[in-house]
C-alpha cells in the first residue's frame, strides 16, 4: 500500500486543486470560530492550527489518509512493544522509559520495566550524590562541573533540556557539552575547568564515535596530568549500549549506565543520556519531564485521528511537503531558553525521515523529510524572516511561545508574545498592494510612485503557520513538546512507509575519513583527484607549520 496511489490520496489531490488559490483571508472571514474549529489542547499545550490553509474537508480527508495507511494500528504496535526498526533488526521502545505505571512494557517478550526503573534509580543516586556534594574526586573536593561529552543524539537531547530548564538549575553544578571534533570545542570548555573539580560523562550508544571517542581520549589524558593515572576512577562515567567497550577505554563498571538498543540515540533523552540534565535540576524535576512525555503518550495512544495533536502536526506537513511541494519547515521558539530546539528538531526530524527507499526496498516516488531549520524569535524577525514573508518559497512555520515568562523584568515577555504573535498574523494576513499604496498617496505620495513602491512592500500572506503554546516552560511542558514532536515524525514515517528509525546515510562518510585519515598521513590510497588536490593543499600547510 503506497500512500499516493490511493483513493484517500487522489481525493486530496483534487481537494488541493480547489483549495490553492483560496486566500486564508477568505477563510478567516467566513469562519468567525475558526480557532475554535481548528485548535486542539493535549498534556497541557496548545496547538492553533487555524492560520493553515485547510478546511474542516481538508482534516478529514487527511484524517482519511492516516487511516488508510494504518497510523491507528501502527501506534497501537508502538505502545505495545510491537514496533520495528527492521533494518537493524531492534525495537522502537523508547516511550517505555517514560511508563510510570505498574504495567509491564513488553520488548520482544521481555518486561523491560524492571531495567528501567533500576537505572534510572541508579541515575538518581549519581545525581544526588553530586548535586549534594558527596561526590569526591580524587583528590576530595567535591564536583562543580559536569562535561558530557557526545553527539547527536548523545548531545542535542541533553543540551537542549538542560539549557531549556535553566531557571530549575538549583545545585549549582554547571553543565558544559562537548560534541566537536574540532579541538577548539573542548580545549575552550576545559580552558575554563579545574580537573578536580570536573566530572565527564562519556555519552555513545555505540562508543565507537569517533568524535567521542577523541574528545574521550583529550578528556582523560587532561585529567590524568594532573590527577594521576587512576583519577578515571572519579572522574568519568559511561552511557553506552557497550559496557565492555568503555571499560577497555578505562572506565568504572559501576560508572557506566546502560542505553538498550530499543532507544534509538535520537529519541534517548529520556534514557540515561539525560544524565546532565538531572544532575542540573535534580531526579524530581526530570520525572516531570518524563511525566510531560508521558502524559503525551497517553494523549498520542488514545485520541482518534481528527483529535490528535502528533498526527494533526504530521498531516499538516504531509499536506504541505506532498501537496504544495514546501521544501523546508522553520521551527521558531519564541523562547530564549529553547534556542537549542531546531538544531535537537533538525536531527530528530531529517535523520529520521531523510529516506529515499520505502520499508520494502522501493524507491519513493514523492518527497519524504523536509529540510528543518529555524531560530529564536524575535531574532529571527532581523535576519530571516523577509524570506518567510517575500520569499518565492512557501514555508510552513512552527511558533512555540509559552504563556508565562521565566524573567523578571515584566515588560519584556508582554512584547515577546505580541512579537510571535503579530508574526504569525503577517503570514497570514499579508499586506495587499492595494492597502498600502492608499496609504501611500494619503500621506502625499504621487499616485505613481506609491503603486510602485507598494509592489516592493506588499506582503502576499497566506503563508501558514502553527502555534503551540503552553503555561510556562517547566520540566513537564518540555517532556510535552518533546514528545509531540516525536510521535509527529512517527506519523509522517507511517504514511510516507519509510523505515524513521535507521540512519544508514550517515555511515558512509563515517569510513571515508578513515580512508583520507590514512591518505593524509602518506598511506597511498585511492582517491579522486579533487579530495587528493584538496589532500595535498592540507599537507602543504601542515607541513608550512611545521618549518616554523
Ligand atoms: O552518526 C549518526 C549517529 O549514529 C546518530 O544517530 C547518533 O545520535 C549519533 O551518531 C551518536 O551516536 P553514539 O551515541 O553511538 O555515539
Amino acid at each position: 500500500m503506497v500512500f499516493n496511489r490511493l483513493p484517500e490520496y487522489q481525493a486530496l489531490e483534487a481537494h488541493y486543486r480547489a483549495l490553492a488559490d483560496v486566500h486564508m483571508r477568505q477563510l478567516f472571514e467566513g469562519d468567525a470560530k475558526r480557532f475554535e474549529h481548528f485548535s486542539l489542547q493535549a498534556a497541557g499545550l496548545l496547538l492553533d492550527f487555524s492560520k493553515n490553509r485547510v478546511t474542516k474537508e481538508s482534516i478529514d480527508l487527511l484524517c482519511q489518509l492516516a487511516e488508510a495507511c494504518e497510523v491507528p494500528q501502527k501506534i497501537k504496535d508502538l505502545f505495545a512493544g510491537n514496533f520495528k526498526n527492521p533494518t537493524e533488526n531492534r525495537f522502537v521502545a523508547h516511550v517505555a522509559l517514560r511508563n510510570s505505571q505498574d504495567t509491564p512494557f513488553l520488548v520482544s517478550g521481555r518486561d523491560v520495566m524492571p531495567d528501567v526503573k533500576d537505572v534510572l534509580a541508579q541515575m538518581s543516586v549519581i545525581a544526588d550524590q553530586i548535586r549534594l556534594k558527596d561526590w569526591l574526586g580524587a583528590t576530595g573536593y567535591y564536583i562543580t562541573d559536569v562535561v558530557n561529552i557526545g553527539i547527536g543524539g548523545s548531545d542535542l537531547g541533553p543540551a537542549l533540556v538542560t539549557e531549556a530548564l535553566r531557571p530549575y538549575h538549583d545545585a549549582g553544578i554547571h553543565c558544559h557539552f562537548v560534541s566537536n571534533i574540532d579541538g577548539v570545542h573542548i580545549e575552550s570548555v576545559l580552558s575554563k575547568l579545574h580537573p578536580a573539580r570536573t566530572l565527564f560523562i562519556i555519552a555513545s550508544k555505540s562508543f565507537s564515535t569517533q568524535e567521542t571517542l577523541l574528545n574521550a581520549t583529550t578528556a582523560k589524558e587532561w585529567l590524568q596530568k594532573t590527577l594521576g593515572k587512576n583519577a578515571l576512577a572519579r572522574h568519568m562515567l559511561a552511557i553506552t549500549s557497550h559496557m565492555e567497550r568503555a571499560m577497555d577505554f578505562g572506565i568504572e563498571p559501576e560508572h557506566i549506565l546502560p542505553l538498550w538498543e530499543w532507544v534509538g540515540g535520537r529519541f534517548s533523552i529520556w534514557s540515561a543520556i539525560g544524565l546532565p540534565a538531572m544532575i542540573a535540576i535534580g531526579p524530581a524535576r526530570f520525572r516531570e519531564f518524563l511525566q510531560g512525555a508521558e502524559e503525551m503518550d497517553e494523549h498520542f495512544a488514545k485520541s482518534p485521528m481528527h483529535q490528535n495533536m502528533p498526527v494533526i502536526l504530521a498531516l499538516l506537513s504531509i499536506w504541505y511537503i506532498n501537496f504544495f511541494s514546501t521544501r523546508s519547515y522553520a521551527v521558531l521558539p519564541y523562547q530564549q531558553l529553547l534556542s537549542g530546539l531546531p538544531a535537537y528538531l533538525q536531527q530528530a526530524e531529517m535523520e529520521s525521515n531523510g529516506k529515499y527507499r520505502r520499508q520494502n526496498g522501493d524507491l519513493v516516488d514523492y518527497q519524504t523529510g523536509t529540510v528543518i531549520w529555524g531560530t529564536t524569535g524575535s531574532n529571527g524577525q532581523h535576519a530571516v524572516h523577509q524570506l518567510l514573508h517575500q520569499g518565492t518559497q512557501l514555508i510552513p512555520v512552527d511558533f512555540i511561545v509559552p504563556m508565562l515568562s521565566h524573567d523578571h523584568l515584566g515588560d519584556h515577555h508582554r512584547h515577546l508574545v505580541a512579537n510571535c504573535l503579530s508574526q504569525s498574523q503577517a503570514l497570514m494576513y499579508g499586506h495587499n498592494e492595494d492597502e498600502i499604496s492608499k496609504k501611500l498617496v494619503d500621506e502625499g505620495m504621487d499616485r505613481e510612485a506609491s503603486k510602485l513602491l507598494a509592489k516592493h512592500r506588499a506582503i502576499p500572506g497566506n503563508r501558514p503557520s502553527n502555534t503551540i503554546t503552553f503555561d510556562q516552560l517547566s520540566p513537564r511542558r518540555l517532556g510535552a513538546l518533546l514528545a509531540l514532536y516525536e510521535h509527529k515524525i512517527f506519523v509522517q514515517g507511517i504514511i510516507w512507509g519509510i523505515n524513521s528509525f535507521d540512519q544508514w546515510g550517515v555511515e558512509l562518510g563515517k569510513s571515508l575519513t578513515h580512508n583520507i585519515l590514512k591518505a593524509i598521513s602518506g598511506e597511498g590510497q585511492e582517491i579522486d583527484a579533487s579530495t587528493k588536490g584538496l589532500v595535498a593543499y592540507y599537507q602543504q600547510h601542515q607541513q608550512q607549520v611545521t618549518n616554523r
